[in-house]
């Protein structure tokens, strides 16, 4: 079976083609980074009218690179939340009028499904059942994984997503968007005992987090020193240890509560070098093993929605000629394969 898979969720316009047989044929991203990095976040209508021009050329790029014909198109899988609504319908729109085109079946992504089994096209794919720790721009939770769909959410963020506390942190300090990777470069020459951030949440039982906190703490350390390059890489050092020690604090935490032994780590964050050294760490210690997407994976992509979408389509699933989307969609409402 073999799957084209759309994504334009956010500020990433992505299109894959996944074949069950070969695997992935081709993918292509083209991001909206440049275009809204003047306004220091994505403007949701830029990014729709963005969407529209991008999204088809792409796909024939995708198309050519794969060498593949529409004939031989057997499904197309687009995300349909959640995310920015005006976004999310031009990846639905272009996505059933190419599968009606084609008299194909359409199914709906869930985006962060997308995420969570991004690992799986990886050549060592993680087996079920496992704990995921999901952490984009979004999200941040921490799910008990049975199977494609049998998600039970056990944690999740009281405010602030962790990557939306980088890109708040990073446009505190002067830094571009996005500011996951801007802060992660700064923190490099940061000196780790110049600065202690809290760790929120840690000391109480549970599996949920909280990084609105971190933030405010970043911006009164900031305001409190002078602004110098070498504070503000402390600070980025400082913030990056206190959120990845959080994360490997509610890993080892969800590990031992559920037994398992496996953690996959996937979304925008996951790319984060610090945290995968740590978890590494932290796992090789517990006797687990953790999984990631490749890094071009981590943050949004085409791939994952075509083999989430080839996984739903496989088990009979398809969506009907009318279609919406759902810019709030809960992970755990999904229907289990
Ligand atoms: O999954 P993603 O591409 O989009 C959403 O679904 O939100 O995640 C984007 C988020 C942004 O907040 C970005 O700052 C963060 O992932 N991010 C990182 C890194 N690369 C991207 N955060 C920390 N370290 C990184 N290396
Ligand atoms: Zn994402």
């Amino acid at each position: 079976m073999r799957v084209v898979g759309i994504e334009s969720s956010c500020d990433e316009t992505g299109v894959a083609i996944y074949d069950s047989e070969e695997g992935l044929l081709a993918d292509g991203l083209y991001s909206q980074v440049t275009l809204h990095e003047q306004y220091g976040g994505v403007v949701p209508e830029l990014a729709s009218r963005d969407h529209v021009r991008k999204t088809l050329p792409l796909l024939r790029e995708v198309m050519a690179e794969a060498q593949t014909s529409a004939a031989a198109i057997d499904g197309v899988a687009y995300t349909a939340g959640p995310g920015l609504v005006g976004a999310l319908l031009v990846g639905a729109a272009i996505g059933h009028g190419m599968a009606w085109a084609l008299g194909v079946p359409a199914i709906a992504v869930h985006h962060m499904e997308g995420h969570l089994l991004a690992p799986m096209l990886e050549a060592k794919p993680p087996a079920f059942p496992f704990v995921a720790l999901l952490v984009s721009g979004g999200h941040t939770q921490l799910v008990r994984v049975e199977g494609v769909g049998a998600y039970e959410v056990l944690g999740g963020t009281v405010d602030d997503a962790v990557g939306e506390a980088f890109d708040k942190t990073a446009k505190m300090l002067g830094l571009g968007y996005p500011g996951g990777p801007a802060i992660a470069r700064l923190a490099e020459q940061g000196r780790p005992d110049r600065f202690r951030f809290p760790r929120p949440m840690t000391n109480r039982p549970g599996l949920d987090f909280s990084f609105s906190g971190l933030k405010t703490f970043a911006l009164n350390t900031w305001r409190e020193h002078r602004h110098d390059e070498q504070t503000r890489s402390d600070i980025a050092r400082a913030f990056q240890d206190a959120v990845v020690d959080t994360m490997a604090i509610k890993c080892k935490r969800v590990l031992g509560q559920t037994g398992l032994k496996r953690l996959v780590v996937a979304g925008g964050v996951s790319a984060n070098v610090t945290l995968r050294q740590r978890l590494a760490e932290l796992t090789h210690a517990l006797n687990a093993e953790v999984f990631y997407p490749r890094p071009a994976f981590c943050t949004d992509n085409g791939a994952m929605i075509a083999y989430a979408g080839f996984r739903r389509l496989e088990a009979g699933q398809r969506e009907p000629l009318a279609f919406g989307v759902k810019p709030r969609w809960p992970l755990d409402s999904l229907r289990a394969l």
